[in-house]
């Protein structure tokens, strides 16, 4: 019966690759169900370092059946890399689904993402420029193509043959970028759809027998809460539900279903791409955590704007998606640096309020209200109990979980699957 979402909490990059690794030991299925290859996430094992964008990771586990949802959009030629990248490292692909109802990122969404790009000069969004948000419009106005229909050639045809003449004239006249191919799109099309064949399927049977069977199924979240296309801090978002709504409409499954929503959060607060980050750290404190956590994007590699826990945000997003467990990450990092800092509130026109406001110019505005807290003298990487931690280490970390006002259920102290502090048993 049960399912198990996993969230991420901020703006992305918190660490839920490594969680979803983990916890997928326990797993039947493990199902991503929004974004695209604009996430990536690492995992390191005792087999080496796995990269990935949008295979869900638990397919390094061998009894778990990984699932690309509906509610993913897929760039066929970035699947395919992903594919044969993992099977160089021995990893089976034969548990992989796609299902036949995720979108399609076209070569002319990738074109599209850099032209809009471009074209709001100063107000860019600073996207990953992998097509994501041009492919949900499409998907939003009924002229997407789903991967489904490179099943379907005949069809196929005479769709893109309708969507090309729109695109290429928004590309040409608009943007006066260089129109697409049909002949070169539809016979790349029948070659996405010749290679991936064997994955393409209807994902919702495969979930709901698995439901019915009371198989435990893992809702691998991409990107963060804070960049939900509703709830995050708009328009500086992506295009997809990243919250738990989003789960349930991007895999077809009741939110009955649904026994934990478990949300990641790093101990410090990380972002790519613009729009306001309170707790920001444009000096020497953001560098240095920048470079020991080598916060730099895993799909573009730009660097990751750094700054302390920002727990308005962190309350926000566990509150919206009803968390009923958080695991914190990369505690590890903050070893060395003294004092630390959590913001607990922010000051808004003179006034303290701690509610995360709905605009972007009012979270521009917001100046954070910290405390603070020494920082502890041994350090905490690799610890595997929490008698391990320091006592300024607990402090902290307990502080934390007061805040978000829900229970810890793990620390992560280094990347490797044992450098984990369990607090709460999950599975
Ligand atoms: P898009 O998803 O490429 O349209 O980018 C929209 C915003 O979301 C940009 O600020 C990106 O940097 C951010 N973003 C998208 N995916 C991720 C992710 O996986 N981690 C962190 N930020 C992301």
């Amino acid at each position: 019966m049960p399912a198990y979402a996993i969230i991420g909490g901020q703006w992305g990059d918190e660490g839920k690759g490594k969680v979803v690794d983990f916890l997928s030991e326990g797993a039947h299925i493990v199902a991503r169900f929004s974004g695209g290859n604009n996430a990536g996430h690492t995992v390191v094992t005792d087999r080496g370092e796995f990269k990935f964008h949008l295979i869900p990771s638990g397919v390094l586990w061998p009894h778990v059946t990984g699932i690309i949802g509906n509610g993913v959009v897929v760039d066929p030629d970035a699947l395919l890399e992903e594919i044969s990248g993992l099977q160089a490292q021995s990893v089976d692909m034969s548990r992989l689904l796609v299902s036949d109802r995720a979108h399609v990122i076209m070569p002319y969404h990738v074109a599209l993402d850099h032209l809009e790009e471009q074209a709001r000069g100063e107000g860019a969004i600073g996207t990953t420029g992998k097509g994501i948000g041009p492919a949900y419009m499409d998907k939003a106005a009924r002229v997407g193509i789903r991967m489904g229909d490179l099943l379907d050639e005949k069809g196929l045809l005479s769709s893109l043959g309708f969507i090309l003449e729109q695109k290429n004239t928004l590309i040409t006249r608009l943007y006066g970028g260089a129109p697409f191919s049909l002949e070169e799109l539809y016979e790349r099309c029948r070659e996405w759809g010749r290679s991936l064949e064997s994955f393409i399927r209807p994902a919702g049977p495969v979930l709901q027998e698995a439901l019915a069977k009371k198989q435990r199924l893992l809702l691998e979240g991409a990107q963060g809460s804070m960049l939900d296309l509703d709830h995050g801090t708009y328009p500086y978002v992506t295009s997809s539900s990243s919250t738990i709504g989003g789960a349930c409409t991007g895999l077809g499954i009741s939110p009955k279903h649904i026994q934990e929503v478990i949300g990641i959060y790093k101990a410090y607060t990380t972002r790519v791409g613009s729009g306001a980050l309170p707790t920001e750290l444009k000096d020497e404190i953001g560098e240095a955590i920048r470079e020991r956590a080598w916060e730099y994007g895993t799909t573009t590699g730009r660097p990751r704007r750094c700054g302390w826990f920002d727990a308005v945000a962190a309350r926000y997003s566990a509150t919206l998606n009803g968390m009923t467990s958080a695991v914190l990450t990369r505690l590890d990092v903050l070893d060395g640096f003294s004092p630390l800092k959590i913001c607990v509130a922010y000051r808004l026109n003179g006034k303290v309020t701690d509610c995360f406001p709905g605009s972007a110019s009012a979270l521009e505005a917001c100046e954070p209200v910290y405390e603070e807290f020494p920082g502890w003298d041994r350090p905490t990487a690799g610890a595997r109990h929490i008698s391990e931690l320091p006592q300024g280490a607990v402090n902290f970390v307990r502080r934390i979980e007061e805040l978000l006002g829900c229970p810890l259920s793990m620390v992560s102290t280094g990347p490797d699957r044992e450098e984990t502090i369990i607090l709460k048993p999950i599975l």
